[in-house]
């Protein structure tokens, strides 16, 4: 029952996927609504660490500078300590988030982006505010109901919770943005594997100026190991940032086999005190909640007219901070395909290509930040802390100081253990090297290729123009302009990049653009072109010939790539385009 109201597509969350995209379908000119079920958008600090991809779709939204304003920068947030508390000993440091100097310039070099720290609590405000500003409908207080579909599109049940009043929409596609108890996914019954509530965990915020104990090592994260500190929880304590150094959020964990732990005000203190080992402390409490650590991923995203996105689809530990991150990224992969098909020039076959690419991402990070908490399991066992507690701890963490020979094997496995946290904070490979394999790349065979000494493929992100896998950063410009290779290849259109040689390619992108209605800019890279490459890195990276060329989707994956200019660059690009878009 209730009236009907029409929208073309229909986004039920305004989370980092929802909110995401909603703003990428409206700077598409796809008209939308996004409803949410409370009356504003996070309540507490959640996910954080944004990636540099994730920071490279804001740049590409024109968002970049708004997210910076509100986060913590770069700089201040990968000096991360190990240690029994924060005004306690230290176990170790290791540089995380791209900020050792040998890792920071495989950082820099992959990206204009760095990876930066903005609680959700700030970045949802902002892509709700661009989403609605740019035509999205917005409804807070209103909750997804139910829906049906039918070739023609989905009528979904909501219910306004303010007045109690329920209407349906009509829309041609709907996105289930709700979250890891996703009613939308469990409504279209998505497969799952894996297990939801395998830990017990509890966040607990609160405000204390605690400058002169981090502001010489500033970082987003302090982990704690203490008695308590290996029961549940993300893999040890943590004593995280939130704002720069007088707002914080404590993760401890629980027994999840045992009760629930009563947590209140008293409790919370204490928890506080001891992981900042501040036993005179009187910390503003803001609040605390218990959540479960879940490891499960969805191995189908989409059914028919209904998509998922975000946590609906992957449900994981903060671990290698990818939560956020992800779901902004799953919507920057469906978002273009809902409007390539809506705008008439992709078969509706594309969409399908959602699930072949985005589904192994969610496999992919799910089970590496499930296996970066267990690996503090290396760390406590190099401290020979496994399964002690109360005072054996305490002495068994003393002992790595002892001029024995276990206190000498201790510090020895300690190197080692401190190595793997590389996998959980410095993880380039996972962060960036998304490689795509789907009806919507025409594959050459070819893969990205690992630079000598950087085989891990979770550490290391290799560049490629293999097709499937990201455009490669590179600086270019002119004498009065510096610009990455993504700002020329904006969300709005796909892009042909070629050289000075490859002359004929801008005709047949001209002709092919006009034939399938697909909106196709050529840019030429070189002296006296549009832009020229400034440091000589494009053509150290493109792999092509001068006059070969690189197609690259809007969400900046490559779907084609000619070696070199062929004799009929119009029929050689009308053949790789009608293919990626199902034609
Ligand atoms: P998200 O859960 O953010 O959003 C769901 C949206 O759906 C909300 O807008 C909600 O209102 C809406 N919704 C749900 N049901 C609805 C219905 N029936 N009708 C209408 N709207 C509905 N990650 C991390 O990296 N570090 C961290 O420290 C934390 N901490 C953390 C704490 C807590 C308490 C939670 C819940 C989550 C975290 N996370 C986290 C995970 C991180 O927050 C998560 O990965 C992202 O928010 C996922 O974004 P989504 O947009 O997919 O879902």
């Amino acid at each position: 029952g209730g009236e009907l109201v029409e929208t073309d597509v229909l986004i039920v969350g305004s989370g980092p996927a929802g909110a995401s995209a909603a703003l990428f379908l409206s700077r598409l000119g796809v008209r939308n609504i996004m409803i949410t079920k409370y009356r504003w958008t996070a309540n507490t600090p959640r996910a954080h660490i944004t990636n540099q991809r994730a920071m490279e779709i804001f740049r590409d939204m024109g968002i970049e500078d708004q997210v910076l304003a509100d986060a913590t920068e770069h700089d201040l947030i990968g000096d991360t300590v190990f240690c029994t508390s924060i005004a306690g000993e230290e176990i170790g440091r290791i540089h995380t988030w791209g900020t050792r100097p040998d890792r920071e310039a495989d950082y820099r070099l992959a990206s204009p982006c760095l990876v930066v720290d903005i609680p959700q609590t700030y970045l949802e405000p902002i892509l709700v505010r661009n989403a609605t500003v740019a035509g999205t409908q917005t409804r807070f207080s209103t909750e997804y109901c139910g829906h049906t579909q039918d070739d023609q599109g989905v009528v979904v049940q909501v219910r306004d919770r303010l007045t109690g009043y329920e209407y349906r929409i009509r829309a041609k596609y709907l996105i289930g943005a709700d979250g890891a108890r996703s009613n939308v996914a469990a409504d279209i019954d998505l497969p799952y594997e894996g297990q939801m509530d395998i830990a017990g965990s509890m966040n607990i915020t609160f405000k204390a100026d605690i400058s002169a104990l981090v502001d010489h090592r500033p970082s987003v994260l302090y982990w704690v190991i203490q008695p308590g500190s290996n029961v549940g929880g993300i893999g040890t304590g943590l004593v995280r940032m939130v704002r720069p150094w007088d707002e914080w959020l404590i993760v401890w964990g629980y027994d999840i086999n045992g009760p629930a732990p009563e947590l209140d005000d008293e409790m919370a203190v204490g928890i506080i005190r001891d992981l900042l080992g501040m036993p005179e402390l009187e910390p503003e409490i803001t609040g605390y909640s218990l959540w479960g650590v879940n490891e499960m991923y969805a191995t189908t995203l989409q059914r028919g007219r209904v998509f998922c996105v975000g946590d609906a689809i992957h449900r994981h530990p903060p671990s290698n901070g990818l939560g956020s991150n992800t779901s902004v990224q799953d919507s920057y992969n469906l978002a273009w395909k809902l409007a390539a098909v809506l705008q008439g020039y992709a078969a509706e076959s594309l969409l399908d290509t959602y699930t072949a690419e985005r589904a192994p991402v969610a496999e992919r990070i799910v089970t590496r930040a499930n296996r970066s908490a267990r690996e503090f399991g290396d760390i406590f066992e190099a401290l020979g802390v496994v399964g002690l507690d109360g005072a054996q701890m305490a002495a068994a963490l003393e002992e790595r100081k002892a001029d024995t020979p276990a206190g000498a094997a201790k510090r020895a496995q300690l190197v080692h253990a401190m190595e793997t946290k590389n996998y959980e904070f410095n993880a380039h490979g996972v962060e960036l090297g998304q490689f795509y394999e789907s009806a919507a790349i025409v594959s050459d065979g070819t893969r990205p290729v690992p630079e000598p000494g950087k085989q891990d493929p979770d550490l290391y992100y290799a560049v490629s123009t293999s097709p499937g896998a990201h455009l490669p950063h590179a600086w270019v410009g002119d004498n009065t302009t510096r610009l990455a290779m993504m700002d020329l290849a904006p969300y709005t259109r796909w892009t042909l990049f070629t050289g000075i040689s490859g002359g004929g390619w801008s005709d047949a992108a001209g002709t092919v653009a006009r034939e399938l209605g697909v909106p196709l800019d050529t840019v030429v890279i070189g002296p006296g072109q549009a832009v020229t490459d400034l440091y000589y890195d494009w053509a150290r990276q493109r792999e092509v010939e001068e006059s070969g060329a690189v197609l690259v989707r809007p969400d900046k994956h490559i779907a084609w790539r000619a070696m070199s200019v062929p004799d009929d660059p119009t029929a050689a690009l009308r053949t790789a385009l009608t293919t990626v878009l199902g034609r």
